[in-house]
Parts: C-alpha cells; structure tokens; sequence
C-alpha cells in the first residue's frame, strides 16, 4: 500500500471542533462529579488527549489499557487484553475513550469487562463509527464524534500497520 492511496476525510480543524462538542456534552451530563477517563491505546492516544485538553476544569482520574484483535486491515474477532486497568472501578463514572468502533466485537468485550468492575455509570465514547460494519448487538452507552462509511481509515491515532498514526488530519482509502 502507499501514501497516495488515501485522501482526507476530515482536517484537524473539523475533528478538534467536533471533540470540544463531545466535551461540552461530558460536562452537561456529569456536572462536577469525578470522572475516570480509561484511553484505549493505541489509536484513541490522540482523541484522548485532546478530549481531555477541552475538560481542563474537571476532576479526572486518568488510566490507559491496551487490547489487541487487529492484524492490517482486517480483525482477528478474537479481542485480548495487552494491559487493563490496575485502578478500582467501584461505584466510579468511567468513561471508555476509543478511536472507532468498527465490527464492535471490540467495544463489546471492553463494556463487558468493565461492567464487572462495578462502575455507578461506564459510557464508551469513540470519536468514529462505521454504523455498516458492526457485527454485534452493541446495547451500550455511547456518545460518536462521527459516522463514517465501511472504508479503512488512518491518522489522529489510528494505524495501518503500526504506521500513520501521527497524521493530523484523518484520511481515508481511496477506492
Ligand atoms: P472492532 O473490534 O472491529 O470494532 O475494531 C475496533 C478496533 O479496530 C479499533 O479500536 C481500531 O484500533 C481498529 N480499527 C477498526 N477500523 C479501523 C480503521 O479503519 N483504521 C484503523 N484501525 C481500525
Ligand atoms: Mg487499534
């Protein structure tokens, strides 16, 4: 594959603008309760950070866990834990940060485990979707910086092999 097979789909400037939005909607839901902000790593690094730049104000608690289901361009379907969370969850607001919910398979392992960690409210908040790939029954909370089409995507954290990830801007496999 190479670099000139992907064009923009969103600039940094839509994205930074669309995350303030999910900030500001952060802050109308909890108020000044505590909040526990857990990055998936490594593509929600970036949205993470810049998420939390736009909540400045609140009393956070932050963690990062890393899982792993991806090989290239395709999951494996089968989702493990790199690194999860040593924090206690006990009767917390825990609010799961991801860079995309593609399949779901993903979001769906990551809700399950840490509704057993007993959170008061656990919310996945994932700064894409693509509405046409998922594969499972994704009943939970979640707040999406957008929807986009079934189509790879890379840069703003995301990777296609362990590269891109440092793009500004989020771009898109041509046809
Ligand atoms: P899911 O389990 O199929 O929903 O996949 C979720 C994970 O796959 C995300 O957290 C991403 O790390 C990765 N992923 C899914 N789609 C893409 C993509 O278009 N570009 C880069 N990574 C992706
Ligand atoms: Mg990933």
């Amino acid at each position: 594959m190479n670099d000139k097979d992907f064009k923009i789909l969103f600039s940094q400037e839509k994205i930074e603008k669309r995350i303030k939005i999910l900030a500001q909607e952060i802050d109308e839901k909890y108020g000044d309760q505590p909040l526990t902000f857990i990055c998936v790593l490594k593509g929600a690094v970036v949205f993470y950070v810049k998420l939390l730049e736009y909540l400045k104000n609140k009393n956070v608690e932050l963690d990062f866990v890393q899982v792993k289901s991806y090989e290239g361009t395709e999951t494996t379907g089968q989702v493990k834990f790199v690194k999860d969370t040593s924090l206690d969850l006990e009767n917390k607001i825990v609010i799961l940060v991801e860079d995309i919910i593609d399949t779901g398979i993903t979001a769906k392992f990551l809700y399950e485990h840490f509704l057993t960690k007993k959170p008061k409210d656990l919310l996945m908040c994932s700064l894409l979707q693509k509405p046409d790939k998922l594969q499972v029954d994704l009943k939970l909370p979640t707040l999406i910086g957008f929807n986009i089409p079934n189509k790879f995507i890379i840069g703003f954290g995301l990777d296609l092999d362990e590269r891109y990830r440092n793009l500004n801007d989020i771009l898109v496999l041509k046809d």
